[in-house]
């Protein structure tokens, strides 16, 4: 299959990257760098999470923050939102879509969520409904698809099942989360064929890949050559999963840009803008940036 032409670029690192960075980033900090990523030309940006501030104290100004955040056009700006509570404040703050997020894995499910798979099936119900509902998006999340920390591996079935479930459920994008980064590109085709052939389109669907054993990009390509147009990645490779040890960093966006703009596959998005933020968030953690091409720097 030849490879598409353009791919939208989900931007995680203001979530997933930051629920996993000890510090608490202040609030205007994290609306600085939201707006950075925007106005480098990303067009999905999960801002936040409306989670429980006991399990993922990070993310506690969820609603500070999209009360902060001055609307762009063509820009969404999601949060993640994991039961009727969090739903309450995604809507009381104007959050236009949302995402809930399900796994692959019993074991990860209860240390993400507090609740089996099914059971989350029945938190989320009456937050998709309501969302459709309210004309929010809703997006679904698959944890721990190519392996769990706690299980190791985990059947392709599982992750068909879920995803299908998902989709079935009203989300209208499922992103397939390799949270320990343990996938390898072979492995990650069949995934997608698999949830390919159980009814989910092809366009539906999202690959979110950590680095944590260097084959997210291996693994994104071989996504693209199974027709996977949605790549989630995290500014400087930010991130990690606070319910999964040993997850590295979400794929570094400007590395995914690196690769998406040597193949000639459109983005929309500024490489060197990306640079330039990642080294800003980097900058304020004290960190360098998780990444191949921001160490690098800016290609001009
Ligand atoms: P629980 O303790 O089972 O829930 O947590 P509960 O309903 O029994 O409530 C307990 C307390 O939390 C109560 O407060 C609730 O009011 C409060 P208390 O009476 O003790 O004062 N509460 C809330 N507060 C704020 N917002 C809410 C909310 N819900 C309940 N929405 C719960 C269940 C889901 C809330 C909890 O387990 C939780 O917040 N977990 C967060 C998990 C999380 O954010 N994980 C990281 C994201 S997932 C991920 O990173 C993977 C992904 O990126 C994909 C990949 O990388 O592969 C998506
Ligand atoms: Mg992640």
């Amino acid at each position: 299959m030849s490879l598409p032409a353009r791919v939208k670029i989900y931007e995680v690192g203001p979530r997933d990257g930051l629920q996993n960075e000890k510090a608490i980033v202040p609030t205007a900090t994290k609306i600085e760098l939201i707006e950075r990523l925007a106005n480098a030309g990303l067009e999905y940006i999960e801002a936040s999470s409306f989670v429980s501030p006991k399990w993922v104290p990070q993310m506690g100004d969820a609603a500070e923050v999209f009360a902060g955040l001055k609307p762009k056009e063509g820009v969404t700006y999601s949060a993640l939102v994991p039961n009727d509570r969090g739903m309450d404040g995604a809507v009381a703050a104007g959050v236009e879509e949302i995402a809930v997020f399900a796994a692959a894995s019993e074991s990860f499910s209860q240390k993400n969520i507090n609740c089996s798979i099914e059971e989350s099936f029945e938190r989320f119900a009456p937050v998709i409904q309501r969302a459709n509902n309210q004309g929010m998006f809703v997006r679904g999340y698959v944890s721990c698809v190519a392996g769990c920390p706690y299980e190791g591996a985990i059947d392709e079935s599982a992750v068909v099942k879920v995803a299908a479930k998902l989709f079935d459920m009203g989300c209208y994008e499922i992103s397939l989360g390799d949270t320990i980064g343990v996938g390898t590109p072979e492995q990650i085709k069949s995934l997608v064929k698999a949830v390919k052939a159980h009814d989910v389109p092809i366009e539906k669907i999202a690959l979110h890949c950590h680095d944590t054993y260097g084959q997210a990009l291996a693994n994104i390509y071989a996504g693209l050559q199974e027709g996977v147009t949605v790549i989630d990645s995290a500014v400087g490779g930010l991130g990690g999963c606070p319910y999964a040890k040993g997850a590295s960093g979400n794929v570094a966006t400007e590395d995914v840009l690196y690769m998406l703009n040597g193949l000639g596959i459109e983005t929309g998005a500024d490489i060197n803008a990306i640079v330039d933020t990642a080294w800003f968030i980097s900058d304020y953690l004290g960190i360098k940036p998780h990444s191949k091409v921001a160490c690098v720097g800016r290609t001009d």
